[in-house]
C-alpha cells in the first residue's frame, strides 16, 4: 500500500487528514472517537481563558454550498478543558489545541497551559471572522499575526501554526508575517465573513447576522490561498476549507499543503471521512504509482 504518512512541523501523522477545529471538540470523548475513526490528528475547540456560552441562536445556517456559522467561541475555557484534554491524549489521540484569547499575553497563556496538558501542537485561532476584538482584528494587521505569534512561541515547545483569514487582500502577506513571528506552520483558510437573509422576515438568519462561511463553496478560495502561501513562505502548510473528498485534499496537497483538515463534510460524509478520504488518496498513489504521498506536496508548482 502506498504511503500516505505525513509531518507537520515535526508532529507525525499517520495520514494527512486533521479534524479542523469547530466540529466534535469541545470534549475527549468526541475528539478520541474522531481520533479513532481514523483522522490522523484532531484539532480542539478554540479554547479561551475563561468559559464562553456563545452567541444565542440562530447560529448555524445551511446553505447550497455549505455552512454558515456564528457560534460566538463556545468553550468551557482553560482550565476546565485539562481532563477533557487528557482523555483524548490518554487514549493515544494526536491533538492540536486551538487558541485564543484578547491579546499576545492571553494567548502565550492559555497556549502555555494547554503545551501543558500534553497537546502535540498548537494552533492560533486568528482568524474567527465575527467576534468582537477576538481575532477579527488581529487577522487583518501583519504586524499584530507576527507579533500574537511571537509571544505564544516564546512560552512553548511545542510547534506553533497560526491559522490564516482569507479575508484579506493579500494571504501571502500573513503567512510572512507568522513565519516572522517564528510559526511552526501555518494553518490556511478560516471560514470567508459572510451573511444570508431570511427574505419573509427582512432580516439576517444568524443572531449576530455575520458569520463564517465553510465547505465545498470556499475550496476553490482556500487552495488559491495555500499555492500563494507555499511560494511565499518555507514553513509547512495545513490546508483547510471544503475538503470532502481524496481528490479535494490531493488539490490541497499539491497547492502545497502538507496535511489538510476536514469539518463541515462530517455533515455530509459522516465520522467515516478521515478514513474514506485517506483510502482515496492511497487509490490515487497506487493508480498514479507514486509512493509516497510526501512527494506530492506542492507538485502543482512548475
Ligand atoms: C467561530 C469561530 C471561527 O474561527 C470561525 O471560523 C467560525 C465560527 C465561532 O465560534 O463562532
Amino acid at each position: 500500500m502506498a504511503d500516505v504518512s505525513t509531518e507537520v512541523a515535526g508532529i507525525k501523522l499517520r495520514n494527512p487528514t486533521m479534524l479542523a477545529s469547530g466540529f466534535l471538540d469541545e470534549t475527549g470523548g468526541t475528539l478520541l472517537r474522531v481520533f479513532k475513526a481514523g483522522a490522523g490528528a484532531v484539532v480542539t475547540k478554540s479554547i479561551g481563558p475563561e468559559p464562553r456560552a456563545g452567541y444565542d441562536n440562530p447560529t448555524i445556517v445551511e446553505l447550497e454550498g455549505g455552512m454558515l456559522n456564528s457560534m460566538g467561541l463556545p468553550n468551557p475555557g482553560i482550565e476546565a478543558f485539562g481532563s477533557e484534554a487528557k482523555i483524548a491524549l490518554d487514549g493515544g489521540a494526536v491533538v492540536v489545541g486551538s487558541v485564543f484569547g484578547k491579546d499576545p499575553d492571553e494567548y502565550a497563556a492559555v497556549a502555555k497551559t494547554l503545551a501543558g496538558y500534553g497537546v502535540h501542537g498548537i494552533e492560533l485561532n486568528l482568524s474567527c471572522p465575527h467576534a468582537k476584538g477576538l481575532g477579527t482584528e488581529i487577522a487583518q494587521i501583519p504586524e499584530a499575526v507576527r507579533e500574537f505569534t511571537a509571544a505564544v512561541k516564546a512560552k512553548v515547545g511545542v510547534p506553533v501554526m497560526p491559522k490564516l483569514s482569507p479575508n484579506v487582500s493579500n494571504i501571502a502577506d500573513f503567512a510572512q508575517a507568522a513565519e516572522d513571528g517564528g510559526a511552526d506552520a501555518v494553518v490556511a483558510i478560516n471560514t470567508l465573513r459572510a451573511m444570508a437573509i431570511a427574505p419573509e422576515l427582512r432580516m439576517p438568519i444568524l443572531a449576530n447576522k455575520y458569520g463564517g462561511l465553510s465547505g465545498p463553496a470556499i475550496r476553490p478560495v482556500g487552495v488559491r490561498c495555500v499555492y500563494e502561501i507555499h511560494e511565499a513562505v518555507d514553513v509547512p502548510i495545513v490546508g483547510v476549507g471544503g475538503v470532502e473528498t481524496g481528490r479535494d485534499a490531493l488539490e490541497y496537497i499539491m497547492a502545497g499543503a502538507s496535511a489538510v483538515q476536514i469539518g463541515t463534510a462530517l455533515a455530509t460524509r459522516g465520522l467515516s471521512v478521515f478514513a474514506d478520504v485517506t483510502a482515496e488518496i492511497a487509490a490515487f498513489l497506487e493508480a498514479q504509482k507514486v509512493k509516497h504521498l510526501a512527494d506530492l506536496v506542492g507538485a502543482a508548482h512548475g
